[in-house]
C-alpha cells in the first residue's frame, strides 16, 4: 500500500519523527529554527495529503490552493488561529490541534510572569547587573503581595483553571469570565463568575488566556486597562492580539495597571527596541508558554499522532472541526 505524503514545516523532536516516519513518506523543512520560507512552503504542500504545521504558519486560502491532495492539518499548538478553518471546512480539510498537554506547562509560565512582575524580580537582576545594588533601604524595589490578593482569569479553560488552582496555593480570592458561566469551575476551585468589566475593576491580577478569536481581538485596549486597579497586574499568555499593544504601553506609562507580564505580542518575533522593553513596569519573554522538553514533545508527537491518525482512517485524538467529506473529484 503506498504511503500518504506528508509536509512538516520543521523538523520535530525524534519521538514525533519515528511516528511520522513509520507511517508516512515525510517531506519536511530541514531546519529546527528557522521558519520555511513562504514560497518553499507553497512547493512543499503540492503533493501533501497531509501537512504538520506551527504556530507560525500561515494556514490560509493561498496555501490550501497549492495543496490540491491535502487532507489534514495538524498543528503543534493548541491555539489555531494561524489556520482558516472555515477554508480548510469548505475543502473537505480536517484540522487537528494539542489541547490538555500543555496546560500545566503554560500556567506554570503564566504564574512566572505574575510573580516576577508582581515583585519587580527583572528590575531587581538588571540593577545588580547594573551594579546598581547599594545599602538595604526600605523602599527599595517594593512591589504587591501576591498571597491574598484577588486573581481574575479572563478565559477560564482548560489553562485559565489551572492558573485559578494555583491561585488557591496562594490564598487569593478567585473569579474568571468566559462568555458563559461554568458552574464544575466554580464547585472545583471557588472561583466567582464575574461580568467582564467587573472582573477588571475587582482583579488585583488578571490573567488573559482566552484564544484569539474575531470576538477577542483587541479585547483589552485603553477603556479595560482605565478600569484597572491603579495596583493590578495584567498578564497575557494567550495571544498578542488580544491586547491592543499601543494602548498597553501607553497604560504602563501612565501606571494602570502598575505592571504587565507578556509572553504574547501582537507582532511576533519582537526586537530590543520594542517600546515595552522600555518600561521598567513589563516583563516579557518570546513566547516561551509551553516550552518545556516534556510539554514540547508531547505536543509533537500527539500532533504526529493525529496526522497518522487521520489518515489511515481512523478518528483524529483531536478534531477542531468536522468538514464534510471531500467533494468528488471523478
Ligand atoms: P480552552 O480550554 O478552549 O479555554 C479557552 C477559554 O476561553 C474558555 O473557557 C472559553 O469559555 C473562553 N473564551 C472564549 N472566547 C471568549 C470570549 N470572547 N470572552 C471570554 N471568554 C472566552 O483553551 P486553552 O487550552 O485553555 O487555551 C487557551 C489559549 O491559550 C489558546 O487558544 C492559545 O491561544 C493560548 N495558549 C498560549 C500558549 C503560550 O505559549 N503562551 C500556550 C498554550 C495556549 P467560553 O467558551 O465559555 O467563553
Ligand atoms: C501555543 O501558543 C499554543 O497555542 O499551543
Amino acid at each position: 500500500m503506498s504511503r500518504p505524503v506528508v509536509y512538516l514545516t520543521r523538523r520535530l523532536p525524534a519521538a514525533a519523527m519515528a511516528i511520522l516516519e513509520a507511517a508516512c513518506t515525510v517531506t519536511l523543512w530541514d531546519e529546527t529554527e528557522r521558519p520555511v520560507p513562504r514560497e518553499v512552503l507553497l512547493r512543499g504542500v503540492a503533493g501533501a495529503e497531509g501537512l504538520l504545521s506551527l504556530l507560525t504558519d500561515r494556514v490560509d486560502a493561498e496555501l490550501l490552493a497549492a495543496a490540491p491532495r491535502l487532507r489534514v492539518v495538524a498543528n503543534m499548538a493548541v491555539g489555531y488561529d494561524n489556520i482558516d478553518v472555515p477554508a480548510c471546512s469548505a475543502r473537505g480539510i480536517l484540522v487537528t490541534n494539542t489541547p490538555g498537554v500543555l496546560t500545566e506547562t503554560t500556567a506554570d509560565l503564566a504564574w512566572a510572569l505574575l510573580l516576577a512582575a508582581a515583585r519587580r524580580i527583572v528590575e531587581g537582576q538588571k540593577l545588580i547587573e547594573a551594579g546598581g545594588w547599594g545599602p538595604w533601604h526600605p523602599l527599595q524595589l517594593v512591589g504587591v503581595d501576591v498571597h491574598g490578593a484577588t486573581l481574575g482569569v479572563v478565559g477560564a479553560g482548560r489553562i485559565g483553571a489551572a492558573v485559578l488552582r494555583r491561585g488557591r496555593g496562594f490564598a487569593m480570592r478567585l473569579c474568571y469570565h468566559n462568555r458563559h458561566p461554568t458552574p464544575a469551575l466554580e464547585a472545583e476551585t471557588g472561583a466567582r463568575y464575574l461580568p467582564f468589566d467587573e472582573l477588571l475593576q475587582t482583579s488585583d491580577f488578571v490573567v488573559v488566556t482566552v484564544p484569539l478569536s474575531a470576538e477577542t481581538r483587541g479585547m483589552f485596549g485603553a477603556r479595560e486597562f482605565a478600569l484597572m486597579r491603579e495596583t493590578a497586574v495584567f498578564v497575557n499568555v494567550a495571544r498578542g492580539p488580544v491586547v491592543r499593544e499601543a494602548d498597553l504601553v501607553a497604560a504602563l506609562h501612565a501606571g494602570r495597571p502598575r505592571a504587565a507580564g507578556l509572553d504574547v505580542f501582537e507582532h511576533e518575533p519582537i526586537g530590543p527596541a520594542h517600546p515595552l522593553l522600555a518600561l521598567a513596569n513589563c516583563v516579557c519573554v518570546p513566547h516561551i508558554g509551553s516550552a518545556t522538553v516534556a510539554t514540547r514533545t508531547r505536543m509533537a508527537t500527539l500532533a504526529a499522532e493525529n496526522l497518522v491518525a487521520t489518515l489511515s482512517g481512523q478518528p483524529p485524538l483531536n478534531p477542531v472541526n468536522a468538514p464534510p467529506p471531500a467533494p468528488s473529484q471523478g
